[in-house]
């Protein structure tokens, strides 16, 4: 009984983002975006990059976007840091005194209170010149074509929100994280071709800029500056979409485990407070169909799925021990076998992450994380 109840359990865990990857990767993926995409479209952008103590990278990361393929004329950089003590605001006066022909605007807060409330500082005080908002990381890597490849998506009024794929820089064979990257990027993507996704990546997101001021500017209820505008973005109808033609890289980290932890968390407060959105329940927002049925499967995923996981788990091991069920212990031993196969470790590990963070939630949502 408890044996049948576990298996259930754990079936529906797997079959159920399994089914989901493949029916998405099959019916969405192939499809045209259905975007009038213009290759000359040439709107202004303003890059924000928010930093606290990133002194070591922040010249190259500078220098990245200092290169980019794009007329200097209809780019502005505005650097938001928080009281870095590390001396990142000097290197970035530095860098801009030794580079005048881009325009870069630094501003400064006087203490730190986290990287949503200092970006929302800078849309606040000054309104940026562009059509385009786009925000990065430190830590993030563009390929010269980044930004002119990205607006072009832009040229289609429907068009909200622009994300680019993502892989790690290679540190080893096992990469996890890149693992991770392949298979949700080709979800992100067809989820996309369909309509829009609710998880977005940092080191490249483009807004357009209006929408931004609509909505309020970043919500400051969560974390994270991408998956949460953008959804809520995607919520009033505009497309929120992650291309595959533009992939950035970020640098993985040496405390990857917390960090991995942390993005959880604010993926899980996202799709806890934008849950109010779903069948236009807050009167400003159309209700659109295919997105509110690509957030539903979502949600369920981050929120429900982790914890079939869980409680099957608990049950094996109850049945095991209690019952010395056979039956039991040879599934708890082939579940500890296929950990051999780097996919199934790393869905395992995602399960970790997730279950880790909603309990690291319950004392705090991380809005200023350590550094
Ligand atoms: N001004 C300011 N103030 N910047 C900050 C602060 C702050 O308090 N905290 C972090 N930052 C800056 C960092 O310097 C970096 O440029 C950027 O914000 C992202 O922070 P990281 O420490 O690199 O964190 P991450 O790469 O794990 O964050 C990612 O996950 C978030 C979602 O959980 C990024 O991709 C974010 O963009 C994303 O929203
Ligand atoms: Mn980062």
């Amino acid at each position: 009984m408890l044996d049948a109840l576990a298996l259930i359990l754990a079936l529906v865990h797997f079959a159920f983002p399994l089914a989901y990857y493949l029916y998405a990767k099959t019916m969405w993926l192939p499809r045209p975006w259905n975007l009038k995409m213009n290759e000359n479209y040439k709107p202004h952008v303003t890059i924000i990059l928010p930093t606290y103590n990133e002194a070591k990278i922040i010249r190259d990361r500078l220098d990245n976007i200092y290169g980019q393929e794009y007329s200097k004329e209809f780019m502005e950089v505005i650097v938001v840091d928080s009281a870095s003590t590390d001396g990142t605001l000097e290197f970035i006066e530095k860098w801009a005194r030794e580079h005048k022909d881009i325009k870069v605007r630094i501003m400064r807060e006087s203490y730190r209170r986290g990287m949503v409330p200092a970006i929302n500082y800078a849309l606040r005080t000054i309104e940026p010149t562009g059509e385009i908002v786009v925000l990065t990381d430190a830590d993030a890597w563009w390929p010269i074509t980044a930004i002119k490849s990205i607006v072009k998506y832009f040229a289609d009024d429907k068009v909200g929100a622009v994300t680019a794929s993502i892989i790690y820089e290679e540190q080893d064979d096992d990469n996890t994280e890149n693992m991770y990257r392949h298979y949700y990027n080709i979800l992100r993507v067809s989820e996309s071709k369909k309509h829009s996704t609710p998880v977005h990546n940092g080191p490249l997101i483009a807004f357009r800029k209006n929408l931004l001021y609509k909505i309020g500017l970043l919500p400051e209820y969560v974390g994270n500056d991408d998956s949460t505008p953008a959804s809520v973005i995607a919520f009033m109808g505009y497309r929120a979409i992650q291309v595959d033609d533009v992939v950035v890289k970020e640098y993985v980290k040496e405390n990857q485990f917390w960090r991995m932890v942390r993005r959880a968390q604010h993926l899980i407060v996202h799709f806890i407070k934008t849950k109010k959105y779903v069948k236009g329940k807050k009167y400003l927002y159309r209700h659109n169909k295919d997105f509110e049925m690509i957030w539903g499967i979502e949600w369920w995923l981050h929120v429900v799925n982790p914890w079939l996981l869980f409680t099957s788990l608990a049950l094996f091991m109850t049945s095991c021990i209690t019952f010395l069920s056979i039956t039991s212990f040879a599934i708890i031993i082939v579940g500890i076998l296929l950990l051999g196969s780097k996919v199934f470790r790393t869905w395992i590990f995602q399960q970790i992450c997730l279950i880790l963070a909603m309990v690291k939630n319950l004392k705090s949502i991380n809005i200023v994380w350590s550094k």
